[in-house]
């Protein structure tokens, strides 16, 4: 226990200061470039044009069902159709916005990255129609791959209100809501901690659009609301960043 504690410590202090010095290690490559060196392929060939006249990149080609796929699919939807979420859709939800995963260095991680790896989101669920789950809000717990719950009902109307009547958010059958606790980033970054954050917010949230594009489902990210009605309504202590509602698309 004690070795892979050492080990695990050993690996953050190497990579934060991997991290602190890698913009200075970028500039330190390109200093040692000459001007007008061009970068060559392995026969020797340049790589840049000559001419400079601009260089056509090959198409880009993907298979059905690739992430690519899902990337290039990928569209904001607001109109859902009156269809039920079943569980196991919200848990690949959930899980691809901030759920584990285990790189095999340092133990388990998450699926996005995050500045000094110090996550500061917390992902909550305002369910409505969700089969197998009570009308509530809850919060994502990523260490048991489950749901805390924070209060019973269906806030999904006073979650549109709270989004400045956008009344597609009280259709969709459920959204996802990304809490931001800023503190967790800016202990360590100070005032840079805050770009930190949105950064991250936005690794999660993508997750969440190919994920839902991947399963023929629609969502969009939210980010005009009043901040402190929506922290009442999911009742959280964090800053509310973004609201994702979820649901079948309607075409
Ligand atoms: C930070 C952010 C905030 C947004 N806020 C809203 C919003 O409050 N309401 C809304 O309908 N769309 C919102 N959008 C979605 C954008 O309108 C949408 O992404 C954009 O029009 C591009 O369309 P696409 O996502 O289909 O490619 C937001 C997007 C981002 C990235």
């Amino acid at each position: 226990m004690f070795s892979l504690l050492l080990r695990y410590s050993i690996v953050s202090v190497l990579m934060t200061i991997l991290f602190l010095t890698g913009c200075s290690q970028d500039a330190l490559n390109q200093d040692d470039m000459e001007p007008g060196e061009f970068i060559k392929d392995e026969a020797g060939e340049n790589l840049n044009s000559e001419t400079g006249e601009d260089l056509a990149l090959p198409p880009v080609e993907f298979e059905d069902g690739t992430l690519a796929e899902s990337i290039y699919q990928r569209r904001s939807h607001r109109n859902y159709k009156e269809r039920t979420l079943d569980l196991s859709e919200i848990g690949y939800l959930l899980w691809a916005a901030g759920g584990l995963s285990v790189d095999g260095i340092t133990g388990p991680t998450r699926v996005y990255p995050s500045a000094g790896g110090l996550y500061p989101l917390d992902f909550y669920l305002v369910a409505g129609e969700v089969a197998g789950l009570s009308a509530g809000v809850y919060r994502y717990n990523h260490t048991e791959h489950n749901l805390i719950p924070v209060i019973s009902g269906d806030f999904r109307d006073r979650l549109a209100e709270a989004a400045l009547g956008q009344g597609f958010i009280a259709d969709a059958p459920a959204s996802i809501v990304l809490v931001a606790y800023y503190e967790r980033t800016k202990s360590r970054y100070g005032e840079r901690g805050e770009r930190y954050v949105h950064l991250d917010a936005g690794y999660a949230s993508q997750n969440i659009y190919l994920v839902a594009t991947e399963m023929g489902l629609g969502t969009v990210a939210v980010g005009a609301f009043d901040d402190t009605a929506l922290a009442d309504v999911i009742q959280t202590s964090g800053d509310p960043l973004m609201a994702m509602p979820i649901g079948e698309i309607n075409q």
